[in-house]
């Protein structure tokens, strides 16, 4: 059940934007891509309920995602990446982004939906619904960016979209095919272009702009809460300086008192790509103590 305070909705208004026109143009044009037309292309009307708040039969998946509706985006605070010396440095005072996740509305999910679009090398897990994940090893997906002549969208994704033990381009890759083959507004059919990898390319793009949206360094910051080698901070702290941002309770993932990830929940209004999200609170309990929490500075050679 999606219920707003007004005092949430004011916190929310920078989320929120409403479309006029009854024709949503679901997928902008994103420069060599081609244009897109037609019923599988566009959501000729804006859903009038959000993901996983739908009260009929959701008929076209194109325009809201189903069955996973319940969208999170997912950001680490990572110290170090074990990869400086192949230039893959974190961005200084932000958080990085993990992905963008479909879960089903109770909070379970699926994997690696689609396995024509499997572009990681070490599937994990290995097998869904008993059938054995095919291992990728061809061209890695950056070349499929700079293909589409995207090579904004590829500095975006090296700065702020940074792997920690394995190349940059494996996790994006991971992350489109084990997360992002199962939004369905993301699916092939919902493309009528012949441009290859055109879903890839614009789930890239989206993840990005959503992670945007919740500039997690300064909303704890505004808190007073910064990375610290010297004090520990309480959950419900940082709870509520998230939570004054966007309505809703996010996750707070810990390693043994130590803050490393954020995940934020939400409902879709459209498909995803438009990123009308209205925040919900989290399904999976903090791993987080609380308190002693360290949110520690990272060492200088780990940055950019
Ligand atoms: C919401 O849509 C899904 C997918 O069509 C459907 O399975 C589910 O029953 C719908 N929910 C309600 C309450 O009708
Ligand atoms: C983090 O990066 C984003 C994207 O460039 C930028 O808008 C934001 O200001 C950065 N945050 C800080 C604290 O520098
Ligand atoms: C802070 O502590 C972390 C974790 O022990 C360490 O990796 C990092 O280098 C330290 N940063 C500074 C600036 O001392």
């Amino acid at each position: 059940m999606f219920t707003l305070s007004l005092k949430a909705l004011l916190t929310l208004a920078p989320f929120i934007t409403f479309s006029s026109g009854a024709i949503l143009e679901y997928r902008k044009n994103h420069g060599s891509g081609g244009s897109t037309s037609g019923s599988n292309g566009t959501c000729t009307s804006i859903p009038q309920f959000l993901s996983c708040e739908n009260t009929t039969e959701i008929t076209d998946t194109c325009c809201t995602p189903t069955p996973g509706g319940l969208v999170i985006q997912t950001q680490f605070w990572d110290t170090y990446t074990g990869m400086e010396k192949s230039g893959q440095l974190l961005p200084k005072n932000n958080w990085t982004i993990h992905g963008l996740w479909p879960d089903n509305c109770d909070g379970s999910f699926e994997s690696y939906c689609d396995f024509e679009r499997q572009f990681d090398e070490r599937p994990s897990p290995s097998t869904v619904n008993g059938q054995t994940v095919p291992r990728y090893s061809g061209p890695t997906v950056d070349t499929f960016i700079t293909a589409a002549g995207r090579d904004d969208l590829l500095a975006f994704m090296k700065k702020y979209w940074v792997s920690q033990g394995s190349s940059d381009a494996s996790f994006w890759a991971h992350e489109y095919s084990k997360h992002g083959t199962c939004f369905s507004t993301f699916d092939t059919k919902c493309y009528s272009s012949d441009t290859q990898h055109e879903d890839l390319i614009d789930f890239f793009e989206t993840v990005t702009k959503a992670w945007l949206k919740y500039p997690t360094y300064d909303w704890l910051a505004a808190a007073d809460i910064v990375p610290s080698n010297s004090t520990t901070y309480k959950l419900s702290d940082m709870q509520d300086a998230l939570k004054s941002k966007t309505g809703a309770l996010p996750y707070l993932g810990c390693h043994n008192k130590v803050l490393s990830e954020v995940w934020y929940y939400s409902h879709s209004l459209g498909p995803v790509q438009n990123l009308d999200f209205h925040a919900v609170d989290t399904t999976t309990k903090t791993t987080c103590p609380e308190s002693g929490i360290h949110y520690y500075e990272r060492s200088s050679a780990s940055e950019a």
